[in-house]
């Protein structure tokens, strides 16, 4: 699956109108992503994880393809609310609720709800009663980026106690969820967690609780930094193939954010300073951890830099511009010599980048543009010069 990607041409263009550091979102890119996703798991009912890019944009776009949401706290049900989207197109699929998510809940018709934990029952039986709900089983994978099993996930056994307990407080037990953990490069890991889930509905099923819905969480990778290309098409075939075995009657849902927006987004910065240390190149970036590259820290995200310039590469070293000293983008990334002024692309960047990105400092979040506003300008200016 192809990403968004800017030409030098393209970057250079767009540099001369806007100063850096800016965003170019490309809503095509998400749309390609989320019909790849349909035709390769049809049967999969898409709730967007907006954490990993709240861009309302973003989030219109889906909402037209026809994707409902994953939210996980009271601002992102208020949020999508307000834009119209009715609550039933949303999970709170924050296994640990607040009183504010719970009210938004009641207030905006969100009855879907995940849970790991039988402190969660009485809350969320207080707030909406007859609420669906979902156990979120701890699944195991060790090639997972970001390991979300460490914090959530109640352990396989104590899922069917949890779901009766759940009936006993008048919630509706309706199924089962997992996440294999964020940026997976392991289809075992789903393989093996379906098969961990169909256990887990025959347990529910002998102690006369009957499943009809299992969310397969997130997960689903895009390329990085490194040169490795998941074949997220075979991955998810592979998926589809072991749910029409597994679960051929049980409505399926999983909720991607990494996947649909991670590769629909560039960042350009640029070089504001240079310095020699250690034998070494420092450039100064106008972008920094505090900002879109917060992902770095937050989401163990290795960021790639295109320079687009010719010359032997060496190891040089990134950092951003705040005056603090936890602010390295990257250190020994082979680059070619660059100057202050030069502009970097980086690729890939959509996911948990912006989301995170703070003003720490004062520095201005990334501006944010838009590549299909971009071409629609671009056809009415050569229009008007043709005419
Ligand atoms: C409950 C839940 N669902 C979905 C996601 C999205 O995961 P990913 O971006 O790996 O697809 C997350 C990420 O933290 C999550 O916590």
């Amino acid at each position: 699956m192809e990403s968004f990607r800017l030409t030098k041409k393209e970057m250079q263009e767009l540099s001369e109108k806007y100063p850096t550091p800016f965003v170019v979102i490309s809503l095509a890119q998400v749309k390609k992503n989320y019909d790849f996703l349909k035709r390769n798991m049809p049967r999969v009912n898409v709730y967007y994880a907006m954490k990993a890019n709240p861009a309302p944009r973003i989030v219109t776009a889906l909402a037209e393809r026809g994707a409902s949401f994953d939210t996980a706290s009271a601002g992102e049900i208020e949020t999508l609310a307000r834009m119209g989207l009715p609550g039933t197109r949303m999970i709170y699929a924050n296994p640990v609720k607040t009183s504010q998510g719970l009210a938004a809940s009641a207030q905006f018709g969100v009855r879907r709800f995940t849970f790991d934990d039988k402190s969660e029952i009485p809350k969320m039986a207080a707030a909406v009663p007859g609420a669906e709900v979902l156990v979120r089983v701890r699944v195991k994978n060790q090639r997972a980026l970001v390991d979300l099993n460490a914090k959530f996930g109640a352990e396989p056994e104590a899922a069917v106690p949890l779901l009766l307990a759940a009936k006993e407080a008048g919630l509706h037990p309706v199924g089962v969820c997992f996440h294999v953990g964020s940026q997976s490069l392991s289809t075992e890991a789903y393989e093996d967690a379906l098969a961990l889930m169909r256990k887990i509905f025959d347990e529910a099923l002998a102690a006369g609780l009957s499943l009809s819905l299992l969310d397969i969480g997130g997960g689903f990778p895009i390329p990085t930094a490194d040169g490795t290309r998941p074949d997220v098409g075979a991955l998810m075939r592979t998926i589809e193939q072991q749910l029409d075995r597994l679960f051929p009657q049980v409505e399926i849902w999983a909720e991607p954010g990494r996947y649909l927006c991670g590769t629909a987004v560039n960042l350009v910065t640029s070089i504001i300073g240079e310095k020699e240390r250690g034998g070494q190149s420092w450039y100064i970036l106008d972008e920094g951890l505090y900002g879109t590259f917060s992902g770095a820290i937050f989401d163990h995200w290795t960021f790639d830099f295109i320079a687009f310039k010719p010359g032997r590469r060496r190891k040089v070293t990134l950092v951003g511009p705040s005056c603090d000293s936890i602010d390295f983008v990257r250190r020994d990334i082979l680059l070619p010599k660059l100057a202050v002024g030069d502009k970097l692309l980086v690729p890939d960047c959509g996911a948990y980048t912006t989301a995170s990105a703070t003003t720490f400092n004062g520095f201005a979040l990334a501006t944010e543009i838009y590549w299909e506003d971009e071409q629609t300008k671009r056809c009415a200016s050569y229009k008007m010069v043709s005419a």
